[in-house]
């Protein structure tokens, strides 16, 4: 396999104008995920987002639709609601001074109509966001941009989706955000993004499919990798459990393959099929340096015992895997610092990571320059050579 083996330059791991040109051009540009249907199921139920200075409220009206919008009173900015989610009855009333909206995002009134001039109610309603949605899994887009959508890009894993009925998913309870982690969000992706840490790093997944462990031929907006789950035995109890009770899992789930499917969506996303559940995590940065883990599982609609505790068991598994690598990301996030260090030197089995590089390079080519552009040029920098590509 022949490809440039180096990582990206350290700097662009510890550089606040590259992470406002990434916030700006990558984040808000792209389809960032939020929630799957049975988070709102109700009318007046919400899930609210926040990421880099936006807020998106999702919120199912009386209609039954979803609509998204700022979650950002016309008023004075007030936020609207608040928590990951709730249910905010028939209307949005504004903690501030009490505007009110309707579900579906009209003003209905301002608190003490009379000291202000009349006011349109659909000119002063609530800011849409671009909302796509798939297979029951809801995407919002904070900035206009020539991107595919969300639902165009996971089109091709339609079979995937379909085979693991996400539609019928229920909510198996909060959508989870970890501590801020003392990261860059990209030193996230580049633990994510390859197998080649897992036999090592985690024992649990290496228990449960270790050598068996492969990422597909990479596709710029979209990846999947597979852990098929081993057949020799185990030695963790957790994983044990987990394929014996696999074994005796009921139809229609014990069709499914005996493997965790993972699908990453650009920029920041990835869903895990498991037999047992499906669930999704994704980094959401905050500063150059801070960034959380937003994470939700999702069960199957009337639950056996045995898929609950399948379910259980995969929770396990999974938090140990997500803390040993939060650790391996703050490792990698400090490495730049050390005066020792002289970049990546990636195998054939990190492309992934190289793979998902290419596509931060082809989106802001300034990030592939040995030293960043002197304090103030970034946009400018980055802009020129956009412009020499194209
Ligand atoms: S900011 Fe919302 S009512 Fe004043
Ligand atoms: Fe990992």
């Amino acid at each position: 396999m022949k490809f440039n083996r180096a990582g990206l330059p350290g700097w662009t791991y510890h550089n606040e104008e590259l992470f406002e040109l990434e916030a700006s051009n990558i984040f808000k540009k792209n389809w960032q995920l939020v929630c799957h249907q049975s988070d709102l199921p109700n009318k007046g139920d919400y899930v609210t987002y926040d990421i880099l200075g936006e807020r998106a409220i999702l919120l199912r009206g009386v209609d039954h639709k979803v609509r998204a919008f700022h979650n950002l009173c016309r008023h004075r900015g007030s936020r609207l609601v608040v928590g990951d989610k709730g249910n905010c009855g028939k209307m949005i009333t504004c903690p501030f001074h009490a505007w009110s909206y309707s579900l579906n995002g009209q003003l209905r009134g301002p608190a003490k109509p009379q000291s202000f001039p009349p006011l349109n109610r659909n000119e002063w309603g609530l800011k849409p966001i671009e909302l796509d949605e798939f297979m029951g899994f809801y995407f919002v887009k904070f900035k206009s941009s020539n991107y595919p959508k969300a639902s165009e890009i996971l089109k091709r894993h339609k079979e995937t989706f379909d085979q693991y009925q996400t539609k019928k998913l229920m909510s198996a309870g909060e959508i989870s955000l970890s501590n801020c982690l003392s990261i860059n969000w990209k030193t996230v992706r580049d633990v994510d993004n390859e197998g080649y840490h897992v036999a090592q790093a985690h024992p649990g997944l290496h228990d449960l499919y270790g050598e068996n462990y492969r990422d597909e031929e990479y596709n710029f907006w979209s990846t999947v990798s597979v852990g098929k789950i081993n057949s020799k035995p185990s030695k963790l109890w957790t994983v044990r459990n987990y394929r014996s009770i696999l074994e005796k899992l009921e139809k229609p789930w014990c069709d499914l393959p005996k493997q965790w499917y993972y699908i990453g969506i650009f920029p920041n996303a990835v869903f895990g099929f498991y037999p047992d559940s499906v669930i999704f995590y994704q980094e959401v940065p905050v500063k150059c340096n801070e960034t959380l883990i937003r994470s939700a599982v999702y069960k199957r609609p009337k639950e056996s015992r045995h898929l609950k505790i399948l379910r259980y068991l995969s929770g396990r598994i999974d938090n140990s895997a997500v803390e040993e690598d939060n650790q391996l990301s703050e490792w990698l996030n400090e490495a730049p610092k050390s005066s020792g260090y002289e970049g990546s030197f990636l195998s054939d089995l990190e492309k992934g990571v190289r793979d998902y590089h290419d596509a931060l390079r082809e989106m802001l080519p300034v990030i592939d320059l040995d030293e960043p552009p002197i304090s103030g040029k970034m946009s400018q920098v980055n802009a020129k050579l956009l412009a020499r590509e194209n």
